[in-house]
């Protein structure tokens, strides 16, 4: 399973770059926004520090609505760097902007997928992620597991190459439950991905392995 951080914060990728686990980035524009990043330039050169970062694959999401305007913004994206993946959202015109992006041979993220019927779409149209939003279902008492168990089951059926990028991913759990379902890729805040470290029997232990060796390294002396 891939790991991708959810931030356009460059401090929080280069983190978890240097943490060592890092396979991707996935941003959107309200993440670009919390960065205080507007304008074709600066956008355009956010994503060029980012892809100078990482060493995988991220997704830069168009902010056109019209299929014309998501064909330009996601060209002009994808020319950036061969680490962009173009993202577009879960509408009529994106399912018709992502099979003309499939046909190119440019990446694309479906995102604000909240069914099964969407994620099938997107799979039918090429996209080579699909982005279910699970912590935002489990907001709304739906779910948000359980969908990325029924996207897995219809893309075995039919070896859809389509990935599942599981998003809105909020804590371990989530991640350990998309592990065990065989979700592709899961992406979440940085935060979410360190609290895979934590078990109090891994700090109690270790304390006592330094006590012990401590005691008798002072003894010895
Ligand atoms: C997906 O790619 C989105 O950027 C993201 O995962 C949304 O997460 P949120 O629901 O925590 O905003």
């Amino acid at each position: 399973m891939k790991f991708f951080i959810d931030t356009a914060n460059l401090n929080d990728i280069q983190e978890a770059q240097d943490f060592g686990v890092l396979d991707g980035v996935t941003t959107n524009p309200t993440l670009m926004a919390k960065e205080g990043i507007s304008g074709d330039d600066l956008v355009q050169k956010h994503y060029l520090a980012i892809c100078a970062i990482v060493d995988g694959d991220v997704s830069a999401e168009v902010i056109a609505t019209d299929y014309e305007g998501m064909i330009l913004e996601g060209e002009q994206l994808a020319n950036l760097d061969r680490k962009i993946v173009v993202k577009v959202p879960m509408t009529k015109a994106g399912i018709r902007a992502i099979k003309y992006f499939s046909n190119k041979g440019i990446k694309t993220n479906c995102t604000l997928v909240f069914s099964a019927g969407q994620a099938l779409l997107a799979a039918k149209a090429g996209a080579t992620y699909v982005s279910p939003f699970i912590g935002r279902l489990d907001d709304i008492s739906v779910d948000g597991l359980g969908l990325i168990k029924e996207i897995r089951e219809i893309y075995d059926h039919y070896l859809f190459p389509t990935q599942i990028l599981a998003a809105s991913v909020r804590n371990s759990t989530h991640i350990l439950g998309c592990a065990k379902i065989g979700a592709d890729v899961i992406t979440s805040p940085l935060s979410a991905i360190l609290s895979l470290l934590k078990h109090p029997l891994t700090d109690s232990g270790l304390a006592q392995f330094l006590a012990d060796h401590k005691r008798v390294a002072a003894q010895n002396n």
